[in-house]
C-alpha cells in the first residue's frame, strides 16, 4: 500500500507523473461511488476545500470529520479510527498535530493515507507550489526558491520537493528557527542544493521565487509574542523583494498574517501569485489522489 506522508514518499519520476496528472483536464473517475474520509485535528480553509473538490472531481464523496468527533486516541485509538473509516472510504486524508499520528494510520495499511499537514510535513502544499512555479516559469529545473521565516513543516516539504525537481533552495531564518539536524538530513537526501543563512537579504539575493509562511504555526500560539520578537527583520517587504530576480514570484502557502511575515504591498502586488497557488491546491490534490489510487489498484491486482 502506498501512502503520502511526506513528498519524498514519491520518487522524482512519480512526482513528475503526479504533476502531469494535476495539469490534466481529464480527471479519471477513480472515486466513482466511493468516499474519502478527511480528518482534521486543526482548522483549514484551503486544504479542506481543495481536497473536498478534488474528490468530487474524481467522482467521489468527501466526508469532513473533526478529529475531536472521532476522538483520535481518546474515544478510540488512532488505529481503530483508521480501521473504522476504511470500512466506508477508499482513502483517508488526515491533518494532525503529531506526524507520528499519520505514520500510525499508514501502518494499519488497509487504505492509502494522505498527510494533509502535520508538525513535520505539508506535502500537498509542496505539490501545489511546484505546480504554481511551473505555471509561472514554464519549468522547474535550475530555479531558486528563497524561503524566509520559520524552517517549519511547509519549508521541509518544499525543500525536499525542490531537490526532487532539480531546484535550488535557500532558507533565511533567525537563530533557533533553522532546520533541526534530522530535518536537514531529510532535506539534503533529496539532493537539493541548500543554502541556509540568518540574513534575509542574502537568502533572497537574485532568487526566482520568494516564499513566506506564518511565523507561528498552528499549535504554537503560546509562543506568538516571543516569535514576533525573534522574527523581527524577517518580514517580506517591497524593499526585501527588490534584492530578488526582476521576474521574482512571491508565494505564500496562506493563511497570511499581513503586517507580520509579509506586507500588504507584497502579497497584493504584481509579483504575488498566492491565489493561483491556492487554486493549485485543488489540482494538486486531484492529481495526487488519482495517482495514489491508480498505483495502489495496480499493486492490489499484482497481489491477487
Ligand atoms: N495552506 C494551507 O494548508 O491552508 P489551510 O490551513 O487553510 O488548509
Ligand atoms: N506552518 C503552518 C502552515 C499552515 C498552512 C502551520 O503549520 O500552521
Amino acid at each position: 500500500m502506498r501512502h503520502l506522508l511526506e513528498i519524498d514518499d514519491l520518487s522524482a519520476d512519480e512526482l513528475a507523473a503526479v504533476l502531469a496528472m494535476a495539469e490534466s483536464d481529464n480527471a479519471p473517475r477513480v472515486l466513482e461511488g466511493k468516499g474519502m474520509g478527511l480528518v482534521f485535528e486543526k482548522p483549514s480553509a484551503r486544504t479542506r476545500n481543495s481536497m473536498e473538490m478534488a474528490v468530487v472531481q474524481l467522482g467521489g464523496h468527501p466526508l469532513y470529520i473533526q478529529g475531536s468527533e472521532v476522538g483520535m486516541d481518546t474515544r478510540e485509538s488512532v488505529e481503530d479510527v483508521t480501521r473504522t473509516l476504511a470500512c466506508y472510504h477508499r482513502a483517508i486524508g488526515a491533518r494532525v498535530f503529531a506526524h507520528n499520528t499519520v505514520e500510525r494510520m499508514a501502518a494499519v495499511d488497509i487504505v492509502p493515507i494522505v498527510n494533509m499537514l502535520s508538525d513535520e510535513a505539508h506535502p500537498l502544499q509542496a505539490l501545489a507550489d511546484l505546480l504554481t512555479i511551473k505555471a509561472i516559469f514554464g519549468s522547474l529545473e535550475g530555479r531558486t526558491i528563497a524561503y524566509v521565516g520559520d524552517a517549519n513543516n511547509v519549508t521541509r516539504s518544499l525543500a525536499i520537493a525542490a531537490g526532487m525537481a532539480g531546484m535550488k533552495m535557500r532558507v533565511g531564518s533567525p537563530g533557533g528557527y533553522q532546520f533541526s539536524d534530522v530535518d536537514r538530513d531529510r532535506v539534503l537526501a533529496s539532493g537539493v542544493d541548500l543554502f541556509e543563512t540568518g540574513n534575509p537579504e542574502e537568502a533572497v539575493d537574485g532568487a526566482d521565487v520568494v516564499y513566506a509562511d506564518v511565523w507561528t504555526s498552528m499549535g504554537q500560539e503560546a509562543e506568538t509574542q516571543q516569535r514576533l520578537r525573534d522574527f523581527e527583520g524577517f518580514g517580506i517587504t517591497a524593499d526585501l523583494m527588490a534584492n530578488a530576480s526582476p521576474d521574482v514570484a512571491f508565494l505564500h502557502c496562506l493563511p497570511a498574517h499581513r503586517g507580520e511575515e509579509v506586507t500588504d504591498e507584497v502579497v497584493d502586488g504584481p509579483s504575488s501569485h498566492v491565489w493561483l497557488q491556492a487554486e493549485n491546491r485543488m489540482h494538486a490534490a486531484r492529481g495526487l489522489i488519482a495517482w495514489l489510487l491508480s498505483v495502489n489498484a495496480s499493486v492490489n491486482a499484482e497481489e491477487s
